[in-house]
């Protein structure tokens, strides 16, 4: 065990949806700590990939393990998200709530979380170690307060942020916890992060209310989701496995 317990120096990482927002930090926070990290991203320039795709991700993790090493740590971070400006038939009442749009969503945050656990924790536990890290929402362990949504429905328009993207971020707490156990024996940690609304240029409006329901009183800044990652992939967590680290600027605890 290195003497600095964040150090990931020498270890490999793949982060997908390193392309994204957040991905983005993550990458960056995992290399400044030291490790060598693949992004698996639909937009990515190295390593182009739908998480949904076995046959994908198979090539591109076999290209990792030939040019990097195995992974020590995966960090699972593609998703699809309905964002406050979003199309009208996307967050429209549940009642319309498009069937495609449900298995598309179900797909990519479920199914693409599974597959890459599965390719790449499969190869982690040949190595007898290894840090997965899936990352869920504040609005898959709780429902979403509509009322922060309520701005746009006073302009006239009907809007609901979407059931979709709750269940499939609520289905990692047990993809986590199944294969947590699974890979126990074979050193293998798998733990989710739940994180709450972060900055992007999001509407007035919805800013100022969700800062109102926050008990830290503001939305996340994107360098602030790179400490938790950081935690879980490396031996400072040494014994959490199967866990919910629950970075949510409080909005949970009341
Ligand atoms: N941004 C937030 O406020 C917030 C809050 C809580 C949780 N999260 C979670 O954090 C993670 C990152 O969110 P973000 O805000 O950076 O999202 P984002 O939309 O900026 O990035 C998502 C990335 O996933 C990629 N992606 C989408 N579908 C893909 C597919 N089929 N195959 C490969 N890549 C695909 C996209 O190209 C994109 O780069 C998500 O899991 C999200 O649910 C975000």
């Amino acid at each position: 065990m290195s003497s600095d317990l964040f150090s990931l120096a020498g270890r490999v990482a793949v982060v997908t949806g390193g392309a994204g927002q957040l991905g983005r930090a993550i990458v960056a926070g995992l290399e400044e700590r030291g490790a060598e990290v693949a992004v698996f991203d639909l937009a990515a320039d190295r390593y182009r990939v739908d998480v949904t795709d076995r046959a994908e991700l198979e090539n591109a993790v076999d290209e990792v393990v030939r040019e990097l090493g195995v992974p020590h740590v995966l960090v699972n971070a593609a998703a699809l998200d309905s964002p406050p400006d979003a199309p009208a038939e996307e967050v429209g009442p549940l009642e319309s709530y498009p069937e495609a749009s449900f298995d598309e969503v179900m797909s990519v945050n479920v199914k693409g979380t599974f597959l890459p656990c599965q390719l790449v924790g499969a190869r982690m536990a040949a190595e007898g170690r290894g840090s997965i890290v899936n990352v869920s929402s504040v609005y898959g362990m709780l429902s979403p307060v509509q009322d922060l949504y309520e701005f746009r429905r006073r302009g006239g328009e009907e809007f609901f942020k979407p059931v979709a993207y709750s269940v499939s971020k609520s289905a990692l707490y047990n993809l986590t916890r199944y294969l947590a156990t699974y890979w126990a024996k074979s050193g293998v940690r798998v733990n989710t992060l739940t994180l709450a609304g972060v900055a992007n240029d999001q509407p007035r409006e919805f800013v100022e209310a969700y800062a109102e329901r926050m008990p830290l009183g503001r939305m996340a800044d994107v360098g602030e989701v790179v400490g938790p990652v950081v935690f879980l992939a490396s031996d400072a967590s040494s014994y959490v496995t199967g866990a919910n680290l629950v970075a949510d600027g409080g909005w949970s605890a009341w």
